[in-house]
């Protein structure tokens, strides 16, 4: 399937690289295109003590915010290996911290090391999903 986003697929399997989990050994790239038309990208953090460990989705959101831009226009995950053709979907926890920076309609395109395989939109991941609105914002 042909990648809708190649820049940002790009930009995900280069932080991947960069992925820092020698305990799952499962490495993890994001990749946001923002309102500005900038790309942050992330990896996964891991940590000794394992809950402390961090999401690629969430490092590419604490690089969006920290650079001053809130708004996501579309997201790339890609993990798994090549040809892998498992799904790598962002955690429940990271479906609800896109759904502060996102919208319902937000793409989430899923790839795995080899390329494309799969688009969502956030609503389909996190359906009737509590957001910024429910609380007057
Ligand atoms: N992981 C992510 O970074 N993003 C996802 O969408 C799913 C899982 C990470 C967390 C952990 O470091 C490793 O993958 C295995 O769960």
């Amino acid at each position: 399937m042909t990648s809708p986003v190649p820049d940002l697929f790009t930009a995900a399997l280069a932080a991947r690289d960069r992925a820092h989990a020698p305990y799952s050994r499962f490495k993890v790239g994001a990749a946001i295109r923002s309102e500005s038309g900038a790309i942050y990208a992330g990896c996964n953090v891991e940590n000794a003590a394992y809950p402390q460990g961090q999401c690629a989705e969430s490092t590419a959101m604490g690089l969006m915010v920290a650079s001053g831009d809130r708004r996501i226009v579309e997201i790339v995950v890609v993990g798994g290996e090549a040809g892998s053709g498992l799904l790598c979907t962002p955690c429940g926890g990271c479906r609800q911290r896109i759904r502060e920076f996102g919208a319902p309609d937000t793409p989430i395109h899923i790839y795995d090391a080899g390329g494309y395989l799969r688009s969502f939109t956030l609503d389909q991941l996190l359906p009737f999903s509590f957001g910024p609105d429910n609380l007057g914002f």
